[in-house]
């Protein structure tokens, strides 16, 4: 071979085993949960977040339909569409360098019929190109979480508080308190790990149900509101960047303080227009 063709392979070869490496896989996520590294999951929604989360080093975006509250000022995510979910997470996929991208498939999208959850999952994935999708629920959905799946799309799974049935539930308070609806979680758990789902999200359940959970699949466990024992974390970035001054939930925790931040900003760009300030001659033409 000439030296610049054996150059040219070399570069490729690199490049190709960079780029395999630098990206998350659910592979990866299970490794790490046998290797005892916490998995760190956040929301996202937008191209500019998004791409400041990846660059953070963050391991999964998940677009959750929980924009249908933050993104669209919705009061539940049931309202969210199959179209505006794909519109969101194709500007969080252009962002992800490193991340895993799972998208929530919304309500109505994959309760309907078998053949209706795989072609919504499909379309998903073909038109948004995340990595993965996120179904809410066991029993009732569980025929469709296999078809899906043999298709070849990754799936998480989402026990505990799912915020699809909020009406079922009638409102958002801690689940799996009692011993049965205990014991039917961990069985659906290991049903959806035996299914292959590649991870779980446990939403709002006490810490040691969350934790026995985890001992019990094999497949990485992501806890909100589930305590400490699970093998990942995920929050809604605009909640635990605190933009959002009137949700503070027991399990969240605010990292920053930007609602304040924003506001004080957006008070001196007021200022400096009424002023007659802004733009100096250095910011004009
Ligand atoms: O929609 C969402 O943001 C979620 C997380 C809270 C797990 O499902």
């Amino acid at each position: 071979m000439k030296k610049k063709q054996y150059l040219c392979a070399l570069i490729w070869i690199i490049m190709s085993v960079h780029t395999q490496s630098s990206r998350m896989t659910t592979a990866r996520l299970r490794q790490m949960k046998k290797e005892g590294e916490k998995i760190s999951m956040l929301t996202s929604y937008d191209f500019t977040l998004a791409s400041l989360v990846d660059e953070a080093g963050v391991d999964v975006l998940l677009v959750g339909d929980s924009a249908s509250n933050v993104v669209c000022g919705n009061q539940y995510t049931l309202p969210i569409t199959v179209d505006e979910m794909i519109f969101l997470t194709r500007g969080v996929v252009r962002a992800a360098k490193h991340a895993l991208v799972v998208a929530d498939m919304p309500f109505g999208s994959y309760q309907i019929s078998e053949e209706d959850g795989v072609r919504n999952a499909i379309k998903m994935i073909k038109e948004s190109g995340c990595d993965a999708v996120k179904i809410e629920g066991c029993e009732d959905v569980l025929p469709t979480i296999r078809h899906i799946i043999q298709a070849g799309i990754p799936v998480c799974g989402h026990l505990g508080l799912t915020p699809q049935s909020v009406n079922q539930f009638g409102g958002y308070g801690l689940r799996a308190k009692e011993k049965a609806e205990a014991e039917k979680l961990l069985h659906d758990a290991k049903l959806l790990d035996e299914a292959g789902c590649f991870c779980l999200v446990l939403e709002k359940i006490p810490a040691d149900l969350a934790a026995k959970v985890t001992a019990a699949v094999s497949c990485p466990v992501i806890g909100i509101g589930a305590g400490n024992g699970t093998d990942g974390q995920v929050l809604v970035l605009h909640d635990m960047l605190g933009l959002n001054h009137g949700f503070k939930p027991k399990f969240l925790r605010h990292f920053a303080h930007l609602a304040d931040e924003v506001k004080a900003a957006v008070g001196e760009y007021i200022n400096a227009v009424k002023d007659s300030s802004f733009p100096n001659s250095e910011e004009s033409y």
